[in-house]
């Protein structure tokens, strides 16, 4: 299972709206299939694996990280092809709660005598689904912020440098974590001050995920990178219902994918920005700031993991804080999150948070 995990893994950031799933057929203690979801999707694991396997699947183990499907969508249900396959025995991590699946996986897998384990590495599992999860039940992506700080927190100096506070091995590490999301997100601020191109760079010819930027009234620079790279690499822009309509058709035309959402107080409400992405298919969203679109996001318990890149360099209070007003008074009102890792990368080092 800790295989066909990191099988699944392979395809995180390139399978959305579906999950990314491994499998690994074994027959007489020899590996005979593996399989993970392929980029938009499909063909799914099993199928894949099945397919490697070819004669060697009758009578075999097949270790899924997801339960089966059993629903007739674009390709016919996993759980049947195991069972056609001549699969004896299928090991699931977690089981899907897709209102589509849930449970009917397993019920065709049984109904039909293969013998069915369920629960191995079943915590693993969940963390890699999370984002497939959230989406099912919640409607929402997964969120991860990632923020490169001084020692002392700050984003860029008084005068507005910021490039650059982390080095290089880090900013690698910033392009292999965008490759794992289907989004990479920021705030118009960040769009209208540092005209970033957000993609992957330095890993080949990958998959590149999709570009968002969160801004109400659409005032975003016509003639910055994103706009100029829409009909390349999809850019969506998130902005009010009330932004105008001219502009509207502008980034229309210049290839971009306008989502309207609501609006809370001045600014576009976190929540539906969310609901939006989760309705275009995003399961698993990067948002790389600024400021105040973290502190929005933070605010609204919408981070479900943080990444900090911090550099062993010191600002000081003229300098921009990485996370803008909160309206924190007590410490028992503020965000805790929970240490997953720490790791030093390069000069600098990496930690990551995950909600409590
Ligand atoms: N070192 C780093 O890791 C890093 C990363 C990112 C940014 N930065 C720096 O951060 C600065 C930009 O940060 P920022 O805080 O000014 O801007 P930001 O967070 O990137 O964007 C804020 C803007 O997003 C729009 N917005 C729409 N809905 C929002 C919501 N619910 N919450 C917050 N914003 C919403 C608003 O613009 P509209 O008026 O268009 O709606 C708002 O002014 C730049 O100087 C950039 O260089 C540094």
């Amino acid at each position: 299972m800790s295989l066909a995990l990191s099988l699944g893994r392979r395809g995180m950031g390139r399978t959305a709206p579906n999950p990314a799933v491994g499998c690994v057929v074994v027959k007489d203690g020899r590996i005979v299939g593996r399989g993970w979801t392929q980029p938009g999707g499909r063909p799914h694991a099993e199928p894949v694996a099945l397919g490697q396997a070819g004669d060697a699947a009758r009578g075999a183990t097949a270790y899924v990280t997801l339960e089966p499907c059993a629903h007739h969508g674009q390709t016919p249900p996993c759980a049947n092809a195991l069972v056609d396959a001549g699969i004896s025995r299928v090991v699931i991590a977690t089981q899907d709660s897709d209102a589509r699946v849930d449970g009917a996986g397993i019920a065709i897998l049984r109904k039909a005598g293969v013998d069915v384990t369920m629960g191995i590495c079943e915590a693993k599992a969940q963390a890699d689904h999370v984002g497939f999860f959230l989406r099912t039940e919640q409607g929402r992506p997964f969120v991860t912020l990632k923020l490169a700080s001084s020692f002392d927190g700050r984003i860029a100096t008084g005068t507005g440098e910021s490039q650059w506070i982390t080095g290089p091995l880090a900013r690698r590490q910033v392009h292999a974590l965008r490759a794992r999301h289907d989004a990479v997100m920021v705030g118009g601020g960040t769009a209208r001050h540092d005209d970033p191109s957000l993609t992957v760079r330095g890993f080949g010819d990958v998959q590149q995920p999709a570009r968002v930027v969160v801004s109400r009234r659409l005032d975003l620079p016509l003639l910055s990178t994103l706009a100029r790279t829409a009909k390349d690499i999809p850019v969506i822009v998130c902005h009010g219902r009330d932004a105008d309509p001219v502009l509207q058709d502008t980034w229309r035309d210049l290839g971009a994918t306008l989502l309207p959402c609501g609006t809370s107080g001045s600014q576009l409400d976190p929540h539906d920005i969310l609901q939006q992405l989760g309705g275009h298919g995003f399961t698993r969203v990067f948002c790389e700031g600024g400021g105040a679109l973290s502190a929005s996001l933070i605010e609204a318990d919408l981070v479900d993991e943080l990444v900090g890149f911090t550099a062993g360099i010191v600002i000081g209070a003229e300098g921009l804080p990485n996370i803008g007003a909160l309206g924190v008074e007590t410490l028992a009102a503020a965000q805790r999150y929970a240490l997953k890792s720490v790791s030093p990368v390069g000069e600098d080092i990496c930690h990551t948070w995950t909600r409590v």
